[in-house]
């Protein structure tokens, strides 16, 4: 059997970090036949540079062809005044569009040993275990009509918040699934005190929930429970949120566990699952060896269990990572006092080395 995994690392420390994630994937030594085949594909600001486009043809065509896509990050100063259409970060969205990656999981666990990391206090953060569970491929990020006009010679930009019920429903149908697996409370997050689309979002949620009586339903405001992550963000199990929402909550809520270098991610529901570090591609610290490569890597993990069914492999990466955190090892983001800090690739090294 052969994993065939799309690489895109991107630009910034987007390829240092998927560098450790393919050391790491290719350490494992899979059972029997098993094994992965990586094939690097060109996507971000690196395609702009090659070939004038942030999403080529036939990285497109690759991942389309692939059982899972690995993902670093994009864009950067160099890309930032380019016309939309061409910005790096357009082939973030159009991958997610193209592949119908409806659904974006982001766990924001807690690790005992970095407790003390976080800029919280450490009974507030202490046990967290949140999922956000973000709409991908809908609400004001897509929606028609759109762009920045001249009217009455004054320029006006315009964006559109729309969400069709069946869209809606798909993303809250798989968040009660997911909560049921989980401690079965459930959070809704709109803002249906003011937006239309956002009435219609809890409406929808109250009708699903008829289907999970054994789950528990909250509704939060969206400015509300941006205050309630850092005020008690113990009393969440899954946040379910529309697109925009889920973007900003998730950073949020990255800041419980330490550092925005920790939290992973899987986008699923669409063609080919994606996986992708929530991170974005520091241009700030690109190139030093200095990136946290364990969002990556817990990244591929997540990419084993949903995309592959390869879940006792996804522990054993999961395991490396507590272990080497248990150990005392640090990237700079997470360093504390009487830690070892080590680069990027010494900390991909450790968790090679902690597989077996
Ligand atoms: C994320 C990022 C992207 C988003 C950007 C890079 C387009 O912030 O994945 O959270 O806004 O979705
Ligand atoms: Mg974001």
């Amino acid at each position: 059997m052969a994993y065939k995994i799309a690489v895109l690392p991107g630009d910034g420390v987007g390829r240092e970090v998927i560098a450790e994630a393919v050391k790491v994937l290719k350490a494992l030594k899979l059972k029997g036949s098993q094994e992965f085949i990586f094939t690097e594909c060109l996507v971000g600001g690196a395609a702009i540079d090659e070939v004038g486009v942030p999403l080529p043809p036939e990285t497109l065509e690759t991942c389309l062809n692939s059982d899972a896509i690995l993902f670093g990050a994009v864009g950067g100063p160099k890309w930032s005044n380019v016309a939309y259409h061409l910005r790096p970060e357009k082939a973030l969205l159009d991958i997610r569009q193209t592949l119908g990656l409806y659904a974006n999981l982001r766990p924001v666990k807690v690790y005992p040993a970095l407790v003390d990391a976080s800029p919280l206090k450490r009974e507030i953060v202490e046990g967290v275990d949140i999922l956000v569970v973000r709409e991908l491929t809908g609400g004001i990020y897509f929606g028609n009509p759109r762009g920045i006009e001249k009217v009455d010679e004054e320029e006006r930009g315009l964006n559109t918040l729309v969400y069709t019920a069946s869209e809606i429903r798909r993303i809250v149908k798989l968040a009660f699934e997911i909560a049921r697996n989980r401690r079965k409370i459930l959070t809704s997050v709109d803002k249906a005190n003011v937006l239309e689309t956002m009435q219609l979002w809890r409406r929808i949620v109250t009708e699903v929930a008829r289907d999970y009586p054994d789950v528990t339903v909250e509704h939060l405001y969206v400015d509300n429970c941006a205050m309630q992550l850092i005020r008690s963000p113990k009393q969440f199990d899954v946040i379910v949120t529309e697109n925009m929402f889920g973007d900003i909550l998730s950073d949020e809520a990255a800041m419980l566990t330490g550092s925005i270098g920790m939290l992973p991610s899987a986008s699923i529901g669409g063609k080919v699952g994606f996986y992708e570090p929530i991170h974005g591609s520091a241009p700030d610290i690109a190139g030093k060896n200095k990136a946290n490569p364990l969002a990556a890597i817990a990244s591929a993990a997540l990419m084993l269990r949903y995309s592959l069914n390869l879940e006792s492999e996804a522990t054993r990466i999961e395991r490396a990572i507590l272990t080497a955190l248990e150990k005392g090892y640090r990237t700079p983001d997470i360093a504390q006092e009487g830690t070892r800090i080590l680069g990027t690739q010494e900390m991909g090294d450790v968790i090679a080395e902690n597989l077996a």
